[in-house]
């Protein structure tokens, strides 16, 4: 916005609010806190503790009872929710991706854990079948490999119950089918689970830069061709704001920008057209390249790290999921 008063040199000179680092507090717009962000982490259904992630340094898949241990960790950082996402047993997934609506599988048992180590953070679990299924899509298939919309969404209401009936605090349908929203928001209202949110991935893109996510997962070596039938096509901003528009109207409660970085311009749209909280997704591939250019010794990672995490509050994001969560909360100084 211009100043509707004129703003010449030298009566202004922009640089006496940068004279110092006070002042530049004192002024600056936006600020970047641990409160602002969401841990993105992976949990796996072995014993074995930890195991790394080829393309995600310093990222490990955890198992259950080290997520129960980071999520006590979140808490005295004052991290306010975590996002988990499954890493199976391949031996575990099957053509329509049963494992996901196992009440004793690992997304309930890891949130029964983590919710009882630190009921103070709130868990937020991928609706979505793709970790899960043999051919790594989001949902179920036809004989042509096509993502059958309808039948999906009767699949994900009933994972989103198995979660809800394990205490999740919030849902995140992740697969971009049509209707799914509304479908959920009946199945938790009619199933007693009022106050259960739907955090929906309105706007998430066919990107690239999920490649070190489904690497994570394991759903990489699974998945045939790719997700441009259901996720959005990258050219694309105005179909962003029909896709939220949609999904608030059917019952979320927080939409969400996927990737981040790259999309900024539409989490600005976003959360300048809606009043609801708007989440960015800063994706596996944006922390995979800040991570390796950080270790060639060509960008200072920590520092990268904080100013990409503050470019989302400066776009108008209520909150960032981030693979940096704990990182950042730590430089931060919570
Ligand atoms: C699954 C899902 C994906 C991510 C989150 N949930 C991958 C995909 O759609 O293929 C990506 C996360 C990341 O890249 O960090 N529906």
């Amino acid at each position: 916005m211009t100043s509707p008063f004129p703003q010449t040199y030298p009566r202004t000179r922009l640089r006496r609010l940068r004279v110092a680092p006070w002042v530049r507090n004192l002024a600056g717009e936006n600020s970047l806190s641990p409160s602002d962000l969401i841990w993105s982490m992976v949990v796996h259904d072995g014993d074995e503790p930890k195991t790394a992630v080829g393309s995600m340094p310093d990222l490990y898949r955890l198992n259950v009872a080290e997520a129960a241990k980071a999520a006590k960790r979140a808490q005295a950082l004052s991290i306010p929710a975590i996002a988990i996402f499954p890493h199976i047993n391949p031996g575990r997934k099957d053509e329509t991706g049963s494992e996901a609506l196992n009440p004793d599988g690992l997304i309930p048992t890891a949130i029964k854990a983590m919710k009882d180590a630190a009921p103070d953070v709130g868990i937020i679990c991928d609706v979505a079948l793709d970790p899960f299924t043999s051919h790594g899509h989001d949902g179920l298939i036809n004989e042509d490999g096509y993502v059958l919309n309808d039948e999906t969404s009767e699949l994900l209401v009933a994972q989103a119950l198995v979660q809800a009936e394990a205490g999740v605090d919030v849902v995140a349908p992740s697969d971009m089918m049509d209707g799914r929203v509304g479908a959920v928001r009946d199945a938790l209202e009619n199933g007693g689970f009022r106050n259960t949110m739907i955090l929906s991935y309105a706007a998430k893109y066919a990107s690239s830069f999920y490649g070190p996510y489904r690497d994570a997962v394991g759903s990489a070596t699974a998945l045939k061709g790719d997700k441009k039938t259901y996720q959005q096509n990258p050219a694309n901003s105005d179909e962003a704001l029909r896709e939220v528009a949609m999904d608030i109207e059917e019952g979320a409660d927080m939409v969400m920008v996927k990737p981040g970085l790259p999309y900024l311009d539409i989490v600005r749209r976003v959360s300048e057209t809606f009043a609801v909280p708007t989440i960015a997704f800063q994706v596996s591939g944006e922390y995979a390249q800040i991570k390796a250019a950080g270790a060639k010794g060509w960008i200072d990672a920590d520092k990268v790290m904080l100013e990409t995490l503050m470019s989302f509050k400066r776009a108008g994001a209520s909150g960032i999921i981030t693979y940096f969560a704990e990182d950042a909360a730590r430089k931060l100084g919570a």
